[in-house]
């Protein structure tokens, strides 16, 4: 018999509403010219959406564009191989862009992202992650905009997945007991 497993709050609803408020008055106070908003698919939507009004509130009019980036996992532990399923439509030759994901762990997607469209002629390449996993990295990179510094577990929840569940949920959470569900594994992340 499988009981459902529970879900812990790491970062609930309104906690998560005002650091989105306070995270686009300083990328606001940057001054952004002509900003296009590149959200990474599919685990950064929710941030996304929420980021993106809370832009508009702090007087940005950012166009919106959508990256949808795989880097597959080996059970929750990212392989390195990042892969494009589906590219931005823009022109980003020349624009401010800020680059939206949800986590920044071993940095290779953020990483993967901003190379990208720099080779693209992109004027400057900013980066906005909800969640920062501390002492995960495999690439340099410091991102411009955290939302909260994470701790080593792996979350669900606003946005983000383990094997397709748990994207809906209005906040971040972790998994009890993910260990002993080995089925749950052995897929895309993204
Ligand atoms: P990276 O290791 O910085 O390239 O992060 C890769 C991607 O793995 C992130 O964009 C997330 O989509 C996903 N990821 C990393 N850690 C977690 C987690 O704890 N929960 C859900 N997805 C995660
Ligand atoms: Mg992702």
């Amino acid at each position: 018999m499988s009981t459902a497993p529970r879900i812990r709050v790491l970062f609930d609803e309104d906690t998560i509403a005002k650091r989105n408020e306070a995270l686009a008055q300083e990328i606001a106070a940057a001054k952004p010219e002509n900003l296009l908003v590149v959200a990474v698919l599919k685990g950064s939507f929710m941030f996304a959406a929420d980021l993106i009004r809370a832009l508009h509130r702090s007087g940005l009019a950012p166009q919106v564009e959508f990256v949808h980036l795989s880097s597959y996992l080996d059970g929750t532990v990212s392989t390195g191989n990042v892969t494009i399923l589906r590219d931005v439509e823009s022109d980003v030759r020349g624009r401010d862009v800020l680059l939206v994901d949800d986590i920044l762990e071993s940095g290779r997607t953020v990483t993967f992202a901003k190379d990208l469209l720099m080779a693209r002629g992109a004027k400057s390449v900013k980066t906005a992650v909800l969640l920062e996993k501390p002492g995960k990295r495999a690439v340099q990179i410091h991102p411009d905009y955290v939302g909260f510094t994470c701790p080593d577990v792996f979350v669900v929840g606003y946005g983000m997945d383990v094997a397709h569940s748990y994207r809906q949920l209005p906040f971040v959470g972790v998994v009890d007991h993910l260990d002993n569900s080995p089925d749950l594994f052995d897929k895309p992340g993204a």
